[in-house]
């Protein structure tokens, strides 16, 4: 089977070709108006959901390109699109255009949870994902822990109760003028001070409340802020301030994911989103798991950001599972997991 898969839903137009049969990806294109938003400081919806209007069309060209196949109904088998959570904007051009492909083409279409495209992407690149483990979602708008029973079936077990993980990061960036999307320079500077000692502890909001796997970032967002006012930050440079933040981020962040493997008794952890593209991130929790018996799983790094091969596969999943869409199927910008 050939799946169509689309993500329109922050700043990035992504499109991809899934071989279901092959278990191969025939394309794969993203394209990102990313400085259109650093100088803003963030993503702007309305630049974006008109970025993606004019670049849907000339991205799918490209996909079916790279896959070397006709764009047309002989061709594809399903079309995948995200319809939210994210900017309704942009979730309005990715799921219409899938709509207008699907009734113009007669092939089925499905509207994708873009969580749940997190949450299939390391299958992308290990397919036998042992079930049930558990899943740690960390992404600009989301960090969340899943005990995920099978590919379709996922229990919450703990989320942020204030900012997500990639949010924190990135208004921590603009505090420390790291422009959007601050994520992969903070944890270039981590990595470059991995070994240090260093001159400034932030607190581990939530980590030694051992009755909860929730996360709690914006008093970490404040700790900084202030720290920086302080005449003790004149002489710390900003890249050990940032260091300091993304520890603190990623002792709560696998904190709570190893105490979801123990309260549920579970070997597996699974971490996807954008923030585990973090090879900080990816190294502690390589190093931390093997004392504990926990086998940690990543996607590819390219799979961890936004992307729609993800949502082809969940796609897949999800029409496997659960058949068709109709055409009044709507966007919803905060869908939770399984619905
Ligand atoms: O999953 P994603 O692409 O979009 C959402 O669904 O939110 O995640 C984007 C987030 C941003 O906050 C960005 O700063 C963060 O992921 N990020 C990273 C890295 N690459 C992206 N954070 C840490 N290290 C990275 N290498
Ligand atoms: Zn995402």
């Amino acid at each position: 089977m050939l799946v169509l898969g689309i993500d329109t839903s922050c700043d990035d137009t992504s499109v991809a070709i899934y071989d279901s049969q092959r278990h191969e990806l025939l394309s794969e294109k993203i394209s990102s108006d990313v400085e259109l938003h650093s100088k803003f400081g963030g993503v702007v919806p309305e630049i974006a959901a008109r970025q993606h209007l004019e670049i849907i069309i000339p991205m799918l060209e490209l996909a079916f390109d790279e896959a070397g196949i006709a764009p047309d109904p002989e061709t594809i088998n399903l079309i995948a699109a995200t319809r939210g959570p994210g900017l309704i904007g942009g979730l309005l051009v990715g799921l219409g255009c899938a709509k207008a492909l699907s009734l113009g083409w007669n092939v089925p279409f499905v509207g994708v949870n873009h969580l749940e495209g997190h949450l299939a992407s390391a299958a992308l690149t290990h397919p036998e994902i042992p079930y049930p483990h558990i899943a740690l979602v960390v992404s600009g708008g989301h960090s969340e822990i899943y005990k995920a029973n099978s590919v379709t079936d996922y229990v919450l077990l703990g989320e942020t109760r204030d900012d997500a993980a990639g949010e924190l990061l990135d208004k921590v960036g603009r505090l420390l003028d790291v422009p959007f999307p601050a994520g992969p320079t903070i944890d270039k500077w981590t990595l470059d001070h991995v070994k240090d000692e260093l001159p400034v502890k932030f607190p581990r909001p939530l980590l030694n409340k051992k009755d909860t796997v929730e996360f709690s970032y914006s008093g970490l967002k404040t700790a900084c802020l202030y720290f920086l006012r302080s005449e003790k930050s004149k002489n710390i440079s900003r890249e050990i301030i940032g260091a300091e933040v993304f520890r603190a981020v990623v002792d709560c962040l696998l904190g709570k994911a190893f105490l979801a493997c123990e309260n549920e008794n579970l070997e597996t952890l699974i971490i996807s989103g954008g923030v585990a593209a973090s090879e900080y991130l990816r190294r502690e929790a390589e190093d931390r798991s093997m004392s504990l018996g926990i086998n940690v799983m990543f996607p590819d790094p390219k799979h961890c950001t936004d992307n729609a091969a993800m949502i082809a596969l969940a796609g897949l999943r999800r029409f496997e599972n659960k058949g068709p869409d109709e055409f009044d199927l709507d966007c919803d910008s905060s869908i939770a997991v399984g619905e």
